[in-house]
C-alpha cells in the first residue's frame, strides 16, 4: 500500500536512504534546491514564518541568524519531527507534529513568510491551500516554495529505470491528480499539478507572482562535468516567490 507525504517518510527504510542521500555534498537538494530557495528569499529582517513539511527544520538557523523574529516548522513525520527537535534550538525557533491539510494552522493575518521546500507535491488541493495561506500571510508578505517539478509528477516510467535513468518520460501532463510511485524502497502517494495549476491556483487568491524558477544548474557549483551535464537535461524542481498585495 503507498503511504501519504508524510507517513511515508516514517518508514525506516525511506527514512535511512532519504538521510542518506541529503548527506551527499552533491546532493540535487544541496546543489540545485537550496541555492535558487536562498535567492528567492526576502529582506528576512523582523520576519514571522511559517515553514509547510519543515523536515528536518535546517535552515531555520540560518533564518533566525539572518534576522527573522520567529520560525514555526510543522511536518507530519514523526521521524523528521524526532530529527529537528533533537537539536539544539534557539528559543525562537519552534516545530511541531502537524499536517499541511489542517486549517487551524492558517491564523489569520499571522506570519511574513510562508516557506515550503519539496512538500507541495504531497498536497491534492493547491487551491484550498493557497487560500489558506493567502489568509494566514500579513499584507505585503511573501509565499515561497519549491516542489517537485511536473515534468517529474506527470508519470512513474522514468522513476522504473532506477536512479541512473538516462531517459525521462512526460506523459498524462495534463492528467493531473494522484501519483504512485516506488522511491528509496517504499511506495508514496504524489499529487501531479501542471504549471499552470500553480500559477493559476495562486492568481486566483490575489497573490502576485514574482518570480518562477526550474533548479537550472549553476556550473560553478558542479565539479562533476557529467553530473552538470545530467543536471542540465530535465528540470527536477520548480519555484515560485509569490506575494500578498
Ligand atoms: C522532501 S521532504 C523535505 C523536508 C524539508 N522541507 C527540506 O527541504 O529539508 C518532504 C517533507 O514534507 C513532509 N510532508 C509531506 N506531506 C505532508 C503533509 N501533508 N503535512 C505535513 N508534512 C508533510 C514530509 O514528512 C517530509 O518531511
Amino acid at each position: 500500500m503507498a503511504d501519504a507525504g508524510a507517513q511515508f517518510y516514517d518508514n525506516p527504510e525511506v527514512f535511512a536512504t532519504y538521510l542518506e542521500r541529503r548527506g551527499q555534498p552533491t546532493s540535487a537538494n544541496d546543489t540545485l534546491e537550496l541555492p535558487i530557495i536562498r535567492l528567492l528569499l526576502p529582506e528576512l529582517k523582523d520576519l514571522s514564518i511559517l515553514d509547510l513539511g519543515c523536515g528536518d527544520a535546517a535552515l531555520a538557523p540560518e533564518l533566525i541568524k539572518a534576522g527573522a523574529h520567529q520560525y514555526f516548522g510543522i511536518d507530519g513525520s514523526d521521524k523528521m519531527i524526532e530529527l529537528a527537535s533533537g537539536k539544539p534550538l534557539d528559543s525562537r525557533i519552534r516545530i511541531s507534529h502537524g499536517f499541511i491539510e489542517n486549517p487551524e494552522l492558517y491564523q489569520p493575518n499571522t506570519y511574513d513568510l510562508v516557506l515550503s521546500r519539496l512538500a507541495f507535491h504531497y498536497i491534492e488541493s493547491l487551491e484550498v491551500l493557497f487560500e489558506r495561506i493567502y489568509q494566514t500571510l500579513r499584507p505585503g508578505g511573501y509565499l515561497v516554495f519549491s516542489a517537485e517539478h511536473p515534468v517529474i509528477t506527470s508519470n512513474q516510467l522514468s522513476i522504473k529505470q532506477g536512479s541512473n535513468r538516462q531517459d525521462w518520460v512526460v506523459d498524462r501532463y495534463f492528467m493531473t491528480g494522484k501519483r504512485q510511485f516506488k522511491w528509496m524502497g517504499g511506495e508514496v502517494i504524489k499529487y501531479h499539478h501542471t504549471l499552470e495549476d500553480y500559477f493559476q491556483a495562486l492568481s486566483k487568491q490575489g497573490f502576485v507572482v514574482e518570480e518562477l524558477r526550474e533548479s537550472r544548474p549553476d556550473p560553478k557549483r558542479f565539479k562533476d562535468r557529467k553530473l552538470l551535464e545530467r543536471r542540465s537535461r530535465v528540470p527536477l524542481y520548480l519555484f515560485m516567490k509569490a506575494r500578498k498585495v
